[in-house]
């Protein structure tokens, strides 16, 4: 049996704002839906004006969503952020109204990776360094303090979503791979799981940094951990600008102990191409410096075009809430010859217990179920008869703690 919305999918307005891809546009229409895409963010203003027929959201880093727009939203299913940052949308709010966001953490990795390797290879040969030159009319032809990355080590710290992509990459230019992460991680490649981050900077020619910010990682790469590097090393930084000490690592290259660095995120960045970009890494020649562009490709924005789109439209035909930011994560395979009734409710004891006596008293059956919670929120996915669908959602709406329900058939 194929599924429909229980609401039409021609009456879903969709609204995205800010040039969203068109690969976002795409993922809708073949989805069966009509979007409305804009180039520019819009004000508050302008958004409580258009926020009470919109169903779904789609923004970038610019639309600030706050509680006023939320509450100006009635019918608002789910807000997608076609980027990695949420801290935009007003989280909280949005998730008492029973609104998920989603956003898109990893369709830039291939792009840092591929970053990261570059910058590694142009750290050895210095040649951000004798480019500068000749833009100022020097010619430097010498081959002194310049190396191939062939049969270097390089110590990846973080193996998430991109330090194995970075390692991959690296061993295909030859060059020896060992990495340092908390968690246990399948090793890719010949890559050769390190046991201490201490390990990892004494025998590393190359150290790249990809873990997140967390307060473990705050300054995990300061004076002590750059003086236990080997001597002529060099750091990579496009994880989180938080995690290097700047000012330990501006001495530690002024004195030589380690060549070079290529740093792409800062603990302060200007929050506008108008801005003036200050750090104690300036003006020393062995630093590459780039402007948190690791994730920044068009074939990244294609990616969290399909990402974010493909996950709202999951929420909308079926429930599904993976990969929400703010909402509990649900997911339930649709079952044939049920309906979906789709609860969002306050999660305080007792829900399910009503819910299940709600069944019961019109002599339904749960064919299946799934309840997942997240703070103060709770959220059930259950597959009904058909025959009682309609009641169970219209009891479950008089429960207090019920937020939203939606029926799906
Ligand atoms: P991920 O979450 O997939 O992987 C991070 C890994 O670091 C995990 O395996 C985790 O177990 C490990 N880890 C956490 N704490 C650690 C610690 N104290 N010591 C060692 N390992 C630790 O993250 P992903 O996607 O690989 O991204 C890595 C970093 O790159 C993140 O900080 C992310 O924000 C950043 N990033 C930067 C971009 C840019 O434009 N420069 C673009 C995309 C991501």
């Amino acid at each position: 049996m194929s599924k429909q919305l229980s609401f039409p999918k021609h009456k879903i307005t969709i609204l995205l704002l800010e040039g969203i891809h068109p690969a976002a546009v795409e993922t809708f229409r073949r989805a069966g839906y009509a979007v409305e895409s804009v180039k520019h963010a819009l004000s508050e203003e302008e958004l409580l004006e258009a926020a009470p027929s919109v169903h779904l959201l789609g923004i970038r880093s610019k639309t600030q969503i706050t509680q006023r727009v939320i509450r100006a939203a009635p019918q608002l299913l789910a807000i997608g952020c076609y980027c990695i940052g949420t801290n935009q949308v007003d989280l909280e709010s949005a998730a008492s109204a029973g609104i998920p966001v989603f956003n898109a953490p990893f369709s830039n990795t291939r792009s840092v990776a591929e970053l990261t390797i570059a910058e590694a290879i142009m750290l050895a040969r210095k040649a951000s360094h004798k480019s500068l030159m000749m833009h100022s009319g020097r010619w430097d032809k010498s081959a002194e303090g310049c190396f191939e990355v062939r049969n270097k080590v390089l110590g990846i710290v973080g193996y998430g979503h991109i330090g194995p992509q970075v390692g991959l990459l690296a061993e295909a230019f030859g060059m020896k791979v060992v990495f340092f992460d908390i968690a246990k991680k399948l090793p890719l490649g010949n890559a050769q799981p390190l046991a201490s981050l201490k390990a990892l900077l004494q025998q590393s020619d190359f150290v790249a940094l990809h873990v997140p910010e967390t307060p473990a990682t705050r300054n995990m790469i300061g004076k002590q951990e750059l003086d236990a590097m080997k001597q002529g090393s060099y750091l990579l930084n496009l994880s989180r600008g938080s995690v290097v000490d700047i000012a330990a690592l501006a001495e530690a290259l002024r004195k030589g102990s380690i060549a070079g660095a290529a740093v792409d995120v800062f603990p302060e960045e200007p929050s506008s191409n108008n801005e003036v970009f200050e750090s104690d890494l300036r003006g020393l020649d062995n630093v590459i410096l780039t402007p948190h562009i690791g994730g920044s490709t068009l074939e990244a924005q294609h990616n969290i075009g399909i990402e974010v789109s493909s996950s709202l439209v999951d929420f909308t035909d079926s429930g599904r809430s993976a990969g929400a930011v703010n909402f509990p994560q649900v997911d339930l395979p649709m079952m044939d010859g049920s309906h979906r009734v789709l609860n969002i409710h306050r999660n305080v004891p007792g829900v399910l217990k009503d819910i299940t006596g709600i069944v019961a008293a019109v002599g339904g059956n749960i064919r299946g179920q799934y309840l997942g919670t997240m703070n103060d929120i709770g959220y059930l996915i259950m597959d009904v008869d058909q025959s009682v669908s309609r009641n169970i959602k219209r009891e479950i709406e008089k429960l207090e703690t019920n937020i939203r329900t939606r029926l799906l058939f």
